[in-house]
């Protein structure tokens, strides 16, 4: 029997009612979850070397944990839970280079939110490399959900490393999020919003997490201004990614976020995403964004549809 993962979660807000429901709910699904990789997942945390917790996060590489006296082992072991997406990190003393710069994205965002004393949550988290880059920002607590397994279990090695931080990666996906949790200060949604099928119920759904007067912290994808129309609708894949359902022009997307009971929606950062930011590393051995867009041109995807472009908006509830 593993050790409940979730049990302080909800004494960091205490009253927050929803909080201790999620992280039961939260716990089971980390118990019960059927992925045919556990088993192999667990076997690599336990592997992991008993170093002294530190976090160290007001960089663009947090660091967590002393250095591992065995890092070649170490290095192994966290090759299990390949691939690594979201970073850069620095475990152990050994350094991450993950798929995505998401240091970059980060960059785009942080001035223009205020995270002293916030408490966040962060849909569609990841491994919760944003949430350590909160915290170093001064968020009081950030709660994370993704349902994604691998990203769970690599949020684990974190909390191995950093110790109980107050930032927490739950395997849950925002339909299960208890209808009475609301009140955030900000509520994040970063490349979330073109993978759900209803983006306007997303939306409201994101409106009724924050308490009045929070800040929604929207990252999704648009259409290039030289594209004429205003939504596209993939017929198939986009970028090779299977689940992306719309990609609206900043216009309907602003409009959006308005219709969802936002005030103050404004655009502050948009440009393509490059094969710099988003490729493949000896940490994420798989193709990437190289491979998604058509040969000698990078302005479309191997469908002939406009290559990725992202947008950041920021808005009041
Ligand atoms: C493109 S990644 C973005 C990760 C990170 N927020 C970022 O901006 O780099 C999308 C993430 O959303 C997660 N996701 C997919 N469906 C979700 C859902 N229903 N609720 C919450 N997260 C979801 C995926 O597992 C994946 O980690």
């Amino acid at each position: 029997m593993e050790a409940p993962v979730y049990t302080a979660l909800a004494e960091r807000w205490q009253d927050q009612a929803g909080l201790a429901r999620l992280a039961e709910r939260a716990e089971r699904r980390l118990r019960e979850h059927p992925h045919g990789d556990l088993t192999r997942w667990r076997d690599a945390l336990s592997r992991l070397p008993p170093v002294e917790p530190s976090a160290d996060l007001d960089r663009p590489d947090p660091r967590l944990g002393a250095t591992a006296p065995d890092l070649q082992g170490l290095g192994e072991t966290l090759m299990d839970l390949h691939p690594w997406r979201k970073g850069p990190l620095v475990l152990g003393g050994i350094r991450i280079d993950t798929e995505w710069r998401s240091d970059w994205k980060w960059e785009r965002v942080t001035p223009y939110i205020d995270l002293g004393g916030a408490r966040v949550l962060d849909i569609g988290c990841g491994n919760g490399y944003f949430g350590l880059r909160m915290l170093g920002a001064g968020a009081e607590l950030v709660v994370g959900v993704d349902p994604t397994l691998l990203f769970v279990m690599q949020y684990l090695v974190c909390r191995h490393f950093g110790g109980d931080l107050p930032n927490y990666v739950l395997p849950l996906g925002i339909e299960d999020l208890p209808e009475g949790l609301g009140g955030w200060d900000a509520v994040f949604s970063m490349g979330v919003l073109y993978h759900r099928r209803n983006p306007m119920r997303h939306l409201r759904r994101l409106r009724r997490l924050l308490k009045t007067g929070g800040t929604l912290v929207l990252e999704t994808l648009v259409l290039p201004i030289s594209r004429p129309g205003d939504l596209l609708v993939p017929d198939g894949r986009y970028a090779r990614m299977r689940n992306v359902w719309a990609i609206p022009g900043t216009d309907r997307l602003l409009g959006w976020v308005n219709e969802a009971g936002f005030e103050n929606a404004r655009l502050v950062d948009m440009r393509p995403t490059t094969t710099s930011e988003q490729r493949s590393t000896p940490w994420m051995t798989f193709e990437s964004l190289e491979q998604a867009l058509e040969p000698g041109d990078g302005s479309r995807t191997i469908e002939g549809l406009p290559a990725p472009v992202r947008a950041v908006i920021v808005a009041t509830a």
